[in-house]
């Protein structure tokens, strides 16, 4: 697991994160979000121990990463692995020797680096791709390449920087299907840093939003989803545009309700609502969804808005 402890990292006056505290539990996948500048980078550079914390305790399984150096640092980074957007290949090796490069540099032997590599290059679905040198792999099978030495050294946590910002959105699903099943197989912890929503509700289970240096929200996904004050649950689950109309709208959230519920209340108030857009989407097994709908008398929405409270579901005239 990963544990940050009123984390600081300053740059000569600028303060770049401040008051982190966050834990990811094994194998949780845990997505960071935030705009640029938001502290990102110096939180995975904390996590890497390629920066030292100004103040505060990185730890990874208990051992904490801050404040070591030299060779005991190197020994603790061991249980890091890193993704990149771009996975960086050598174009001089095959996928094969791609994956064995690090076990070479920690001195692992010829034969149980090959044996090690192969094992690695099956769980990436990319065994019959091993002799491939960069330039004959797609976007997608060097990205599994690079997982797979990622995992070279049977590291604990997985970290990716923006890992799919680079590909198709076809080929971002196989690959953050490729981190679940890892997750899976492995019980190896993620934290995957990126700007798309998409990549946090499809893979994540929890997600945490750094704004300038602090956190504004961190929770499970449904936890953010169901809080209807948050801007981040908004983001994760979006309306699609829709072209505004006439009448009072109602956007209602739902959670844990079965729609037939919502039905049989609006039936029940025999208003005339109209459905302008909505969303359902299936979050870490929970199916969320939220609408938007037209009801002609203001009055009517009113009581219809107060009724569905009553029924627990989240209700709320918005024009
Ligand atoms: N090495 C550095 N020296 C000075 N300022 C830095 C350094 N690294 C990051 N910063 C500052 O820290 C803040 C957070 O940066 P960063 O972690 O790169 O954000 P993000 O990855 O979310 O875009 C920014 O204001 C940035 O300018
Ligand atoms: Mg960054």
């Amino acid at each position: 697991m990963i544990e940050l402890r009123s984390l600081r990292k300053e740059f000569a006056g600028v303060v770049a994160l401040e008051d982190i505290d966050l834990s990811v539990p094994a194998g949780e996948i845990h997505g960071i979000v935030g705009r640029s500048g938001a502290g990102k980078s110096t939180l995975i550079r904390c996590l890497t121990g390629l920066e030292r914390p100004s103040a505060g305790t990185v730890a990874i399984d208990g051992v904490e990463i801050s404040g070591r150096r030299g060779e005991e640092l190197r020994r603790a980074r061991r249980s890091i692995g890193m993704v990149f957007q771009h996975a960086n290949l050598l174009d001089s090796r095959t996928a094969l020797g791609n994956v064995e490069h690090p076990l070479e540099i920690a001195g692992v032997g010829k034969r149980e680096r090959r044996e090690r590599a192969r094992e690695l290059l099956e769980l990436v679905g990319l065994s019959d791709r091993a002799g491939n040198h960069p330039s004959q792999l797609s976007g997608g099978q060097q990205q599994r390449v690079g997982i797979a030495r990622a995992l070279a050294a049977d590291p604990k946590i997985l970290l990716c920087d923006e890992p799919t910002s680079a590909l198709d959105s076809g080929t971002t699903r196989q690959i953050l299907g490729l981190i679940r099943s890892l997750r899976e197989r492995l019980g190896i912890t993620v934290l995957i840093i990126t700007h798309e929503m998409s990549v946090v509700r499809e893979v994540c289970d929890s997600v945490t939003l750094l704004e300038n240096g602090r956190i504004a929200r961190t929770g499970t996904l449904l936890e953010v989803i169901r809080d209807t004050d948050s801007p981040l649950g908004r983001e994760l689950l979006p309306l699609p545009p829709r072209q505004p109309g006439e009448g009072t709208v109602i956007e209602v959230l739902l959670t844990d309700v079965p729609l037939r519920a919502l039905l049989e209340i609006v039936d029940r108030h025999a208003v005339d609502a109209r459905v302008d857009s909505g969303a359902i989407e299936t979050i870490t097994g929970s199916q969320v969804g939220r609408l938007q709908f037209t009801v002609d008398d203001p009055g009517a929405a009113q009581a219809l808005v107060a009724d569905l409270a009553t029924a627990g579901i989240h209700a709320e005239v918005t024009r």
